[in-house]
């Protein structure tokens, strides 16, 4: 598909460069053989007006000597361009071949993205449908009590509600990709948004006897967002680091002014990342090993993390040390009243 596209951007580099070449050439050409007897003519007479010789001796020889010198120039002048152009036909298509290449270079790297991330979003949806057939396909083998059948709802519900996740997932990725996604931005206040998503993260917490530490400043955090997206951000980050820790470790949340930005960080005592895994953890679909915790995730957390961090033109970063912990670091731009 791209090899067809090189072929065709080749082919109109190499014309509209052969032709410009050429324009340039025959006007060269032309110019010169119109202005060279002129321009001859009257060095001339300056040269004469300079030294006070007379006008006549020049008058004699002038037509000579104007068409043999102008006859050489242009002579010389169409070898150095027919020669130019000669190479330039060999050249040309090499450098447009090359030219094509790096202009397609991002379109077709934007191209690949795509369908991994097509072929990764089909692969993640079809995995919970085919566990649901294949239990309503079982139950429905024979005649079940009351209680099977309410058990497959219960577990199929809560499949259909992983899913629902997902395509929420990836159609706030596929909007904001197609640059539909327009953010309402009012002021928001970091402190509260922290202490929902705690509160909504309470039983998981409980649940793994895991202490939170939360450091706060007693100024108040105001920034400029959207509250359901940042809500969203600090979920993402908070169940990570609920996720990858075990049972009774701890998890410190820091909320700090800092000058041009307000600072939430979010450290671990967890499993941490390895060193060479850091740069992907942010790729969608990317998960460092699955095996790794017992929850199921889809590896779109951080991505979505990020992309709501750069609608907020905030700054995000993650540092790890395998085996100790994780940090990650959102820096988000203060609201400012007009
Ligand atoms: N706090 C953390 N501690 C250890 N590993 C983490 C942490 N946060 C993220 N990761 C790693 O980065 C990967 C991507 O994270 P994320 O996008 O949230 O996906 P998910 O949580 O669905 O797997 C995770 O699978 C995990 O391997
Ligand atoms: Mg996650």
């Amino acid at each position: 598909m791209f090899k067809k596209a090189q072929v065709q951007l080749t082919l109109f580099y190499s014309i509209l460069f052969l032709l410009l070449f050429w324009i340039f050439s025959f006007g060269l050409y032309f110019w010169m053989d119109h202005s060279f007897g002129e321009r001859y003519i009257s060095r001339v007479r300056q040269a004469q007006q300079q030294t006070g010789q007379h006008e006549g001796v020049f008058e004699d020889t002038k037509t000579a000597i104007v068409t043999i010198a102008g006859d050489v120039a242009l002579d010389q002048l169409r070898d150095i361009l027919l020669a130019l152009n000669g190479a330039f036909i060999l050249i040309i298509p090499t450098l447009s071949w090359f030219l094509a290449k790096k202009t397609l270079e991002p379109i077709v790297i934007a191209h690949e993205q795509q369908k991994q991330f097509v072929s990764d979003a089909s692969h993640e949806l079809k995995t919970p449908l085919s566990i649901m057939a294949g239990k309503m396909e079982v139950i429905l083998k024979k005649d079940r009590t009351n209680r099977d059948y309410k058990q497959t709802i219960i577990s199929n519900k809560e499949e259909v509600s992983r899913l629902t996740g997902l395509v929420e997932s990836l159609l706030f990725l596929a909007r904001d990709d197609q640059g539909k996604y327009v953010m309402q931005a009012e002021a928001v206040d970091l402190t509260d948004i922290i202490n929902a998503v705690c509160a909504q993260l309470q039983h998981r917490i409980k649940d793994k006897n895991i202490a939170i530490h939360l450091r706060s400043t007693n100024d108040n955090l105001i920034v400029s967002g959207q509250e359901d997206l940042l809500q969203q951000l600090f979920f993402n980050l908070l169940d990570n680091a609920i996720k990858y820790t075990p049972s009774l470790g701890t998890v410190w949340v820091t909320l700090k002014k800092t000058k041009q930005a307000a600072l939430v960080s979010i450290r671990d005592s967890g499993i941490g990342i390895p060193h060479p895994e850091l740069k992907k953890v942010f790729d969608r679909f990317y998960r460092v090993d699955p095996a790794r915790s017992s929850s199921k995730g889809y590896g779109l957390g951080l991505s979505i993390a990020r992309t709501v961090v750069e609608k907020h033109k905030g700054k995000i970063e993650i540092t790890s040390v395998e085996g100790k912990g994780t940090t990650v670091t959102v820096l988000l731009p203060y609201y400012e009243s007009r």
